[in-house]
């Protein structure tokens, strides 16, 4: 399975995000691989009118409903059709532990599938005592790298993930500068179940070029 971080990348917001989103779901359909669009809880709504895919969010925040201007209500992206959320990603971390299993026990409490990601395997045995859906390994320092991934740069840290991830029966996903299908090969041949990506598909100037690219790693 491919995440696909839409981020608050120009060309995955608003009307470029439906564009991208249709070019994913032309490639889920065609390969069969699970494509999904994790998008600003903004577009969260016009995604799910135009895709068929899963749609996720990219965060909610630990917040019930009343007065917390600007906050994302896990509720509301329900309302407008998420199926799961991403939590704890290094752009938007919680400032604590107790933080972030607020907003993971909130994400749960409305039916949302959770992806909580950590930066480095000690924050990742720390996560995994709130049994998310997916535990994601996504070292910050190759998030976005042009020059390198995390399944070049960091094999036996993703073996040791899996061990982590395998013992506590939860699927570990794997991010930080994937770009090729060797990365996704990668990945997998060590044991985990998928990749999150972002620079290489949304900022890309064929995007659907890219994800052709990924899927191949699947088989
Ligand atoms: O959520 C995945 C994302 O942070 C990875 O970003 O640009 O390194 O693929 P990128």
């Amino acid at each position: 399975m491919i995440f696909v971080n839409f981020k608050t990348y120009e060309q995955g917001t608003g009307a470029d995000a439906i564009r991208l989103v249709k070019i994913l779901e032309e490639v889920a359909h065609a390969s069969q691989i699970k494509i999904i669009p994790v998008v600003q809880a903004a577009d969260v709504r016009e995604m799910v009118a135009t895709t068929q895919l899963e749609v996720w969010s990219q965060h909610v925040d630990p917040v019930e409903f009343g007065a917390h201007t600007g906050f994302i209500l896990a509720e509301a992206v329900v309302e407008d059709g998420a199926s799961g959320t991403f939590l704890n990603h290094s752009e938007h971390k919680f400032s604590d532990f107790g933080t972030l299993e607020k907003a993971h026990a909130r994400a749960l409490e409305v039916g949302l599938k959770t992806l909580i990601f950590a930066g480095n395997l000690s924050e990742l045995k720390l996560i995994l005592k709130l049994n998310p859906t997916f535990a994601s390994y996504e070292p910050p320092e190759l998030v976005g790298s042009k020059t390198t991934s995390v399944a070049q740069s960091k094999p036996e840290a993703i073996a040791e993930a899996v061990e982590i991830t395998k013992a506590k029966g939860l699927p570990l996903i794997v991010g930080a500068g994937i770009k090729s299908r060797e990365d996704v090969r990668k990945s997998l041949e060590l044991g985990a179940v998928g990749v999150a990506v972002a620079s290489d598909i949304v900022t890309a100037k064929d995007p659907k070029e890219e994800i052709l690219d990924l899927v191949e790693g699947f088989e």
